[in-house]
């Protein structure tokens, strides 16, 4: 299932993304600031466990979110920021990585680099990636997370095309898909349209 965040905030800061004058650190900010929206969004129904915490008032129990069941994967490079955000949330999640290209004469993407426990069971995988093109990406990606026997798989990104994310809902169907901004199209070369430009050149000023 494929959820949009439709708010006026997250318009504003997705759009200051596409404009070619918001420097780096600004881009990486709000790439940033994009993620958390998406976390509150994408784990509005997640159970709170009590835990016992020492307050000003002695000891009492409160409801927190069980962060160890969180793994956080994200696809190099692009995806950088947003998974520090993540763990600057969930200091207690674990961070995995995985590494693609997109080979730019296929369009086929290629798995180069996986850290990525071999075991997920009973985690709650969220992978973050910010685009969304032609969706192959995040498709090899949720495929492999799949070998992987995770509770569930949710998927956050900041900007796609609707082609791409078609794919993903024939392909994956049970995956949850948080995502800022839905554009309008791809281009002859497989970008999205308006889009940004490429979110890992954007984010470290890589011509
Ligand atoms: C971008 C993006 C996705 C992928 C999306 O990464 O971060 O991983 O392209 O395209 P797709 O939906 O057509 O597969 P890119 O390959 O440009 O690498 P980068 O993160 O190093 O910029």
């Amino acid at each position: 299932m494929i959820h949009e965040l439709n708010n006026p905030v997250v318009k504003t800061l997705l759009n200051h993304l596409r404009d070619t004058r918001t420097d780096a650190l600004r881009f990486r900010h709000i790439v940033q600031e994009l993620l958390r929206s998406l976390v509150y969004k994408a784990l509005k129904d997640e159970p709170l466990e009590k835990r016992e915490i020492e307050t000003w008032q002695g000891k009492h129990s409160f409801g927190f979110i069980r962060e160890e069941d969180l793994l956080f994967v994200t696809v190099l490079r692009a995806g950088l920021p947003m998974i520090e955000a993540a763990t600057e949330l969930f200091p207690r999640a674990e961070a995995g990585f995985l590494a693609m290209k997109r080979d730019e004469k296929t369009h086929q993407s290629v798995l180069y680099y996986d850290r990525v426990p071999a075991s997920c069971e009973g985690r709650t995988v969220i992978i973050v990636d910010p685009m969304v093109a032609t969706g192959g990406s995040l498709c090899d990606a949720i495929a492999l997370m799949k070998t992987r026997s995770p509770e569930k798989i949710i998927s956050l990104n900041l900007i796609g095309a609707p082609e791409g994310l078609e794919i993903i809902k024939q392909k994956h169907p049970d995956v949850e898909l948080y995502i800022a901004q839905i554009d309008e199209r791809l281009n002859e070369d497989k970008f999205i349209l308006p889009g940004l430009g490429d979110a890992g050149d954007r984010s470290y000023n890589t011509p």
